[in-house]
């Protein structure tokens, strides 16, 4: 089995099985992998190198763990991978798998360290009156190992929601942008730590850290016969975790999403699917992108 080079992969759309192409692939290229698997018995992608159709949630499990074995080798030790993925309900059962999926990954050595909900305000309406309509996925994000990875809390901060320029309590105001800068009247006049170490948390001026729930819209591009996760959820997870100019993997690309914004973002991607004709979807996408 010969080891692919980078030209061959670097800014590539690699048709096959994820896991056969990974294997393929040298060791710690990747800075960040971004993807969301085919769910469980969701959709018959109608390829015979598929992950989906198995048997059981356990076989299909064991795939995917396989799978994200190998990407650990092709992983820089401060990389991380982000898998976003829904669950799927078995004669009104609800079947667990995220988490079923999550485990199974912590088990193979990937380190979790956070698990965040994809709110749709889109999703659509369902029919069914005996539980709540189910408009989330989740997004688990991890670390390759227990040491230091990057994470750039910065690139993804989100507006204050208590403390704003338009903040009307009574203090607040005068609290941001400005370390140090703090009123001494209203109600938190004279709090030390609003002075210092809950600055960065209530007044940092590029906004407050990044929430675990993200509330995004589903995409709008229809022409692929699955669901396109959408480009400002990708968007989030390279500028947290992939340097600028890093390589970005995704061995499920479908439409070629990560891939877009990896060339959008100044990131070099890797994009694998095993249907050829989203292949060709996905090459067409990022060529009408640029
Ligand atoms: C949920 S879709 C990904 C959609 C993608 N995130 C996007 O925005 O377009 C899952 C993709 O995985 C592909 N796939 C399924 N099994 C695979 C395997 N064993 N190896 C590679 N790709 C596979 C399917 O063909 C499908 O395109």
């Amino acid at each position: 089995m010969k080891t692919l080079a980078e030209s061959q992969i670097f800014n590539q759309f690699l048709c096959g099985d994820a896991g056969d192409v990974v294997r393929r692939m040298p060791d710690r290229m990747v800075d960040t992998v971004v993807t969301s698997p085919p769910y469980y018995r969701q959709r018959d992608y109608g390829s015979k190198q598929q992950i989906g159709q198995e048997i059981s949630p356990d076989a299909y499990v064991e795939r995917m763990a396989d799978l994200f074995l190998e990407l650990k080798r092709v992983v820089k030790p401060t990389g991380s991978a982000w898998v976003v993925i829904g669950d799927k309900y078995d004669n009104g059962e609800l079947l667990g798998m995220p988490w079923r999926v999550c485990l199974a990954l912590k088990d193979v050595g990937w380190v979790l360290r956070s698990d965040c909900i994809w709110h749709k305000p889109n999703a659509m309406p369902s029919s069914t009156k005996s539980r709540p309509t189910v408009d989330h996925e989740y997004i688990f994000f991890f670390s390759h190992s227990k040491k230091d990875y990057f994470y750039d809390a910065d690139a993804v901060r989100e507006p204050h929601v208590t403390f704003s320029e338009h903040s009307k309590m009574k203090g607040g105001r005068g609290h941001f942008g400005k370390r140090g800068g703090t009123p001494e009247n209203g109600k938190n006049g004279g709090d030390q730590n609003l002075h210092d170490g809950r600055w960065d948390q209530a007044f940092h001026p590029k906004g407050r850290n990044k929430r675990t729930v993200w509330s995004i819209p589903l995409s709008k591009f229809r022409d692929a016969h699955f669901a396109v996760y959408p480009e400002s959820l990708v968007k989030t997870c390279l500028s947290a975790s992939c340097p600028t100019g890093g390589v970005v993997l995704d061995p499920f690309s479908g439409a070629g999403t990560t891939a877009i914004v990896a060339k959008a973002s100044g990131r070099k991607f890797i994009a694998i699917d095993c249907v050829p004709e989203y292949i060709d979807i996905a090459k067409k996408r990022l060529a009408a992108n640029v």
